[in-house]
């Protein structure tokens, strides 16, 4: 077990053989920036002081080779090899309101959602919580380094956690859930991680965006949205995009919530419709389409979404050039 020290803030925390320094910290409830827990934002990089570390992904993208030799090294990757002095900025909003922890997960369920989503289900041997718009790292058997998904479903002990996928071309932890996966095998899991969480105490109706595999968070929100005795009275926008007719997703779900049509609400976007879709609903990105069917009313909205970068980057510019407030912008970029 080593110790991690970080001296400006006065803190330090054990870092057991096998988990990363980043998880570890969030695990013993402090405030570390990350994102992505993945390798590939560079928001979990710190300074090493003193000891040794290894990465379990030495070729991540989240660090550039000018900051790897300035001694920057990134949390989510990072194993401790003795104790450490370290050294990164420190802040409250990235504190675990449920502490991630680790478990073994077994595979009950796989559903078709689309040509290219399926849903997964597992149940768990340790249950944690999660708040809906959070994701968990799954590290699927024969697959190096966890992935990041984000949950589906809506859990009171935590027992079940639940993802939809996308199929990636030549992925290597999707093509290993899509083709090998099979109900009964086990994963590892760990989490929650993530601020892009549903905030019920926010005095706004909701906008949800998501773009081709965002879809899974977004539903969690939508499903807790319906269930929400706090959210009672309010609207929630459901906007989905994919390229054709074949990556519509989401509406059927919407459909069985109580509300849909009166309080939740769901439009879609075709950037790319097929001949034979015979699409007459609305064409473009879906950040076109959420200006759209919004307009001016889009700062009275607190909105969340998730998609590929290109795609959050255009709803976080269009949201800001449309004068929403920052603070109600809450998003993971799914890299
Ligand atoms: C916060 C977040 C939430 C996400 N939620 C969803 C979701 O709900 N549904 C969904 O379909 N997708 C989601 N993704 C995307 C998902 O995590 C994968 O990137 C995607 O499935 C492609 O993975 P792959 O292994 O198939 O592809 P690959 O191209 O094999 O892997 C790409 C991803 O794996 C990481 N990676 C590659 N090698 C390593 C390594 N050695 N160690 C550690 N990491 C490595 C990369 O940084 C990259 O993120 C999310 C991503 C993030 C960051
Ligand atoms: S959180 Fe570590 S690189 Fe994104």
């Amino acid at each position: 077990m080593a110790t991690i020290e970080i001296p400006a803030a006065k803190i330090s925390f054990e870092c057991p053989p096998g988990d990363t320094i980043l998880r570890a910290g969030l695990r013993a409830g402090l405030g570390m920036a990350y994102e992505c827990n993945v390798g590939s934002c560079g928001n979990c990089q710190f300074e090493l002081l003193e000891g040794k570390v290894e990465s379990l992904y030495p070729e991540a993208p989240g660090l550039n080779e000018r900051m790897r030799q300035r001694n920057r090294h990134l949390g989510c990757q990072s194993l401790a090899l003795t104790d450490c002095k370290i050294k990164l900025p420190m802040r409250d909003d990235y504190k675990s309101l449920i502490l991630p922890a680790r478990a073994t997960g077994h595979l009950t369920a796989i559903e078709n959602l689309t040509h290219d989503i399926r849903e997964f289900r597992f149940r768990l041997d340790k249950g944690n919580r999660f708040l809906p718009g959070q994701y968990g790292l799954i590290g699927v058997p024969g697959v190096v380094g966890a992935r990041a998904y984000s949950y589906c479903n809506n859990t009171a002990d935590g027992a079940e956690w639940h993802f939809q996928i996308k199929r990636m071309p030549n992925g290597k932890a999707s093509t290993a859930l899509f083709d090998q996966l099979k109900v009964g095998d086990a994963v590892t899991l760990d989490g929650p991680y993530g601020n892009a969480y549903l905030r019920e105490d926010a005095p706004r109706d909701i906008l949800c965006v998501a773009g081709g595999s965002g879809l899974s968070p977004m539903i969690s929100i939508a499903r807790a949205f319906a269930a929400s005795e706090k959210l009672k009275g309010r609207k929630l926008h459901f906007v989905y995009g994919g390229r054709s007719g074949r990556d519509l997703a989401g509406e059927a779900i919407l459909r069985g919530l109580p509300g849909f049509g009166k309080t939740i609400f769901y439009y879609a976007a075709l950037s790319n419709p097929a001949d034979d879709d015979n699409w007459t609903g609305r064409t473009g990105f879906v950040h076109e389409a959420v200006k759209d069917i919004l307009g001016a009313s889009l700062p009275e909205h607190e909105i969340y979404f998730a998609g590929p970068p290109p795609m959050t980057e255009a709803v976080m510019k269009m949201a800001i050039e449309n004068k929403v407030p920052v603070a109600q912008l809450h998003y993971d970029r799914f890299y």
